[in-house]
């Protein structure tokens, strides 16, 4: 009885050294020894996922509350993820989920800013620790083909005119500001925030990526699909602000 009561007391004394063991390392962040893992894990993961959701349903997307970040390292370009994390400006103009975050307007559908928040912004230092932690993420890296996209150039009316009249795109993404649809991220900066080869596969079958994702899967043909990652380039060389 006597042995069991000390097992007991033993066991209280280790959670309690446990704890304080736990709380001082999570104050280290505040001691300069901060790691990228910690601030994603104090600052981000209430509204992204690391790790693969499987399966998403149809729900959970709607109710999430920000992409998915677990194939990080295999769709951003890092030095797109630093600058954009230092200084965070608006991709999906309608926010995280389009159907949250509009109202009926007279005419048309509008967006409701202020159900929209800003995004937290890191200093140089903790975007290059988080940068260093999010380039490692490579669910789905199976899909991305090196050197899948092949360089070319397209002229700006032809790449419009695939995207808008011939493929539909520009029902659901600006291709400038304030010009085109709510519902997808813009595309107008796609090319400078995502790797090329990950554009060919996501364009290629975006439900391979996001199964229950609305973006349609248009059978796009291998050629079809170059030449539109080429006019995403040519967009995001274009100066709007
Ligand atoms: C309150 C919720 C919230 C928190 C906290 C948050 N984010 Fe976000 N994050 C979002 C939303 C919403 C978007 C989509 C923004 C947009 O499209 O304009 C986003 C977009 C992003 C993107 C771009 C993803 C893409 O595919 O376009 C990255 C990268 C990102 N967040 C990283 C982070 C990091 C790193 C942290 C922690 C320091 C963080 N976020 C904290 C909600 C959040
Ligand atoms: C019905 C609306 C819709 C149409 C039509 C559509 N998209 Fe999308 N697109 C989306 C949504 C929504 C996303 C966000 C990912 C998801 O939910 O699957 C997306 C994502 C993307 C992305 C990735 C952007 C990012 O920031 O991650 C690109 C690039 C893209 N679409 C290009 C296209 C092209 C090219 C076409 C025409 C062939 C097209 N889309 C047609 C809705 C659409």
């Amino acid at each position: 009885m006597a042995n069991e009561n000390l097992k007991q007391r033993t066991g209280t004394l280790w959670a309690v050294l446990l704890t304080t063991v736990c709380w001082n390392s999570a104050s280290a962040v505040h001691a300069g020894t901060t790691t990228g893992k910690a601030i994603l894990e104090q600052q981000c993961v209430s509204c992204h996922t690391l790790s693969p959701v499987t399966p998403q349903t149809v729900e959970q997307i709607w109710k999430s509350k920000g992409p998915d970040l677990s194939s990080a390292g295999v769709k951003y370009k890092p030095e797109w993820l630093k600058s954009w994390l230092q200084k965070p400006v608006r991709i999906r103009p309608a926010g995280n989920f389009y159907g949250n975050h509009i109202k009926t307007g007279e005419k048309s559908d509008v967006i409701d800013e202020a159900s929209l928040v800003k995004h937290p912004q890191l200093s140089s230092e903790d975007a290059d620790l988080v940068v260093g932690v999010l380039t490692t993420l490579k669910h789905n890296q199976e899909l991305v083909k090196q050197g899948d996209y092949q360089p070319g150039t397209i002229s700006m009316t032809l790449g419009e005119m695939i995207f808008d009249k011939f493929k539909g795109c520009l029902a659901c993404h600006q291709i400038e500001p304030g010009y085109g649809g709510l519902s997808g991220p813009e595309v107008y900066t796609a090319a400078k925030r995502l790797q090329e080869d990950y554009l060919i596969s996501f364009l290629r079958n975006p439900q391979a990526w996001e199964p229950k994702g609305v973006m349609p899967n248009k059978n796009l043909k291998e050629v079809d699909l170059q030449k539109l990652v080429h006019y995403l380039r040519t967009l995001s060389k274009e100066d709007f602000k």
